[in-house]
């Protein structure tokens, strides 16, 4: 039996829209086994309801991907998910599905296909490379798409980065937050991005957190999904009050990360009163970065 670890991530990071991400300590855990025929999907945990058992898991079309490219054929597949991470969050729960089941069918398959090709493969299943790089890799992930394949650096986090999430009790579908964008952007908003995802990678690099809070700003996503996460600029402004170095929409949202490095528990609380006061109930948790991605906890034959 294989049985995978993979990290949640949170993704664009404020203005690095579908192009930075990072690895957080927490966790879903995929098993996957051969057996001698048809197809058997257990899924146990958070939001285990809202996840199909059928052809259309998210976990299993991501082994067939495996499957088809390394030509193995399982006479039949056991597949249990362990789910953690929020459904429809914007903490990479469709990412960690895929990496879960691009990982497992590799070690199945005899780990035919390096690093790359799965982060090539998720890509394509994913749509965009944000959270499926880091939960691969792990770490602070910057990826860029050129010639049909995945372009990316990780960077280590910062030792002493703290990200406080506050995780709305209401699903915001990726799909639907992207279709409140607008297909173009103004050449100063462009510019406004460009320089501040620069700064952002630079800030962690070199561990200077005073230039988080410009680093995080961003115009080409998060102010057209505001609508759909009611009091998130409440909850920006009164984190930013509390001492969070930076915040940003988590992904797609509607979960927001906030970057501290001191007053955690001041600015969770801070983060989930504010939600409240805009009639959202909110889980807060602390969580750090993971430095590392998705690994196999057991291999038995
Ligand atoms: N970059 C993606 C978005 C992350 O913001 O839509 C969510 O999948």
């Amino acid at each position: 039996m294989i049985r995978v670890q993979i990290p949640a991530t949170t993704a664009n990071m404020g203005p690095g829209f579908d192009t930075l991400g990072m690895a957080l300590k927490l966790f879903n855990i995929v098993e996957m086994e051969e057996t001698r025929a048809g197809l058997q999907i257990d899924v146990e945990g958070d939001g285990a309801e809202k996840i199909p058992r059928d052809p259309g898991n998210i976990v299993y079309i991501a082994a067939l991907r495996v499957f088809k490219h390394t030509g193995y054929e399982p006479r039949g597949l056991r597949i249990k998910i362990i789910n953690n991470i929020p459904v429809a969050r914007g903490l990479g729960s469709s990412a960690s599905a895929i990496v879960g089941g691009l990982l497992a069918a590799n070690i199945l398959s005899g780990n035919r296909l390096g690093e790359k090709a799965l982060i090539n493969l998720a890509t394509e299943i994913e749509g965009h490379p944000d959270n499926v790089a880091p939960a691969l890799v792990g770490g602070i992930v910057v990826s860029a798409q050129a010639d049909g394949e995945v372009k990316y650096s990780k960077i280590e986090p910062p030792a002493k980065l703290k990200c406080i999430v506050a995780i709305p009790d209401f699903v915001l579908p990726t799909k639907l937050a992207r279709e409140v964008l607008p297909q173009s952007v103004s050449l100063s908003d462009a510019v406004y991005n460009i320089g501040r995802t620069a700064l952002l990678v630079t800030a962690l690099m070199k561990q200077d957190f005073t230039l988080l809070a410009t680093a995080m700003d961003d115009r080409i996503h998060q102010p057209y999904r505001a609508n759909l996460v009611p009091g998130m600029k409440r909850v920006f402004a009164a984190a930013k009050l509390a001492g969070a170095r930076g915040i940003s929409l988590s992904g797609a949202g509607p979960t927001l990360i906030a970057f501290c490095d001191h007053n955690t528990d001041l600015i969770a609380s801070v983060m989930k009163d504010t939600f409240l006061q805009s009639g959202i109930k909110a889980r807060v948790l602390e969580l750090e970065p993971n430095p590392v991605g998705a690994i196999a906890l057991e291999v038995m034959k």
